[in-house]
């Protein structure tokens, strides 16, 4: 089965292209010569991944999926979250971010955090929706480089290293994302057979 990854994330694909089974051929938006970044107006991470995916099966007719991901600090009411990737404003980057996060989170001892993943799915024309959160600890400073985001401060519940101290396997077996996508798989597989 031919199915399009929406993103043109290279530390998504290669976090996904380990995950999926040989017998789904996954492109991503390069392959079919779309260069340009779809829009993530939508109020929900719930919105984003389905605007997304709808947005390139309305394009090109293909099956489709798309995912859209928040970092939920419960000591900011569950901030960044659908604005994670423009926290700092428009000309953000992962670290002004992480800078931002940090000074806001300054003291507080409730550093209680989750990531949460949807994938919208648009498989022969019909919405599915697949959600993963995994859930951690904001730390005080960044540490390691693997990984990208918010991964240097990310502590997930359980480990005492950050998801950039982390391999991406290691990542690849608790994080948000791949929760998400092998329910995806699962529910592909089974069309399949
Ligand atoms: P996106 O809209 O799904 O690209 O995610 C929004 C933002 O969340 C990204 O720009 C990253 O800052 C952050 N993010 C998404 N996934 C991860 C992850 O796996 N690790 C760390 N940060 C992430």
């Amino acid at each position: 089965m031919n199915i399009i990854f929406a993103t043109s994330n290279l530390n998504k694909l290669k976090e996904i292209e380990n995950l999926i089974p040989k017998d789904i051929n996954l492109n991503n938006l390069k392959d079919l010569n779309f260069n340009e970044e779809i829009p993530e107006n939508e109020k929900t991470i719930e919105g984003n991944a389905i605007y997304k995916a709808k947005f390139i099966h309305t394009k090109f007719n293909v099956n489709v999926f798309a995912d859209d991901t928040g970092l939920e600090v419960e000591a900011l009411n569950g901030e960044p979250g659908v604005y994670s990737a423009r926290y700092a404003g428009k000309e953000c980057n992962s670290h002004k971010n992480i800078e931002k996060l940090l000074k806001n989170l300054i003291n507080n001892k409730n550093r209680r955090a989750r990531f949460k993943t949807i994938i919208a799915l648009i498989l022969n024309g019909k919405l599915y929706q697949f959600e993963g959160i995994v859930n951690g600890l904001i730390s005080h400073s960044s540490k390691g480089n693997k990984g990208f985001g918010y991964d240097p401060v990310f502590v997930p519940e359980g480990y005492s290293k950050s998801f950039s101290e982390l391999s991406l396997y290691e990542k690849n077996k608790i994080s948000h994302r791949s929760i998400a996508v092998k329910k995806l798989i699962s529910f592909i597989s089974k069309q399949l057979n």
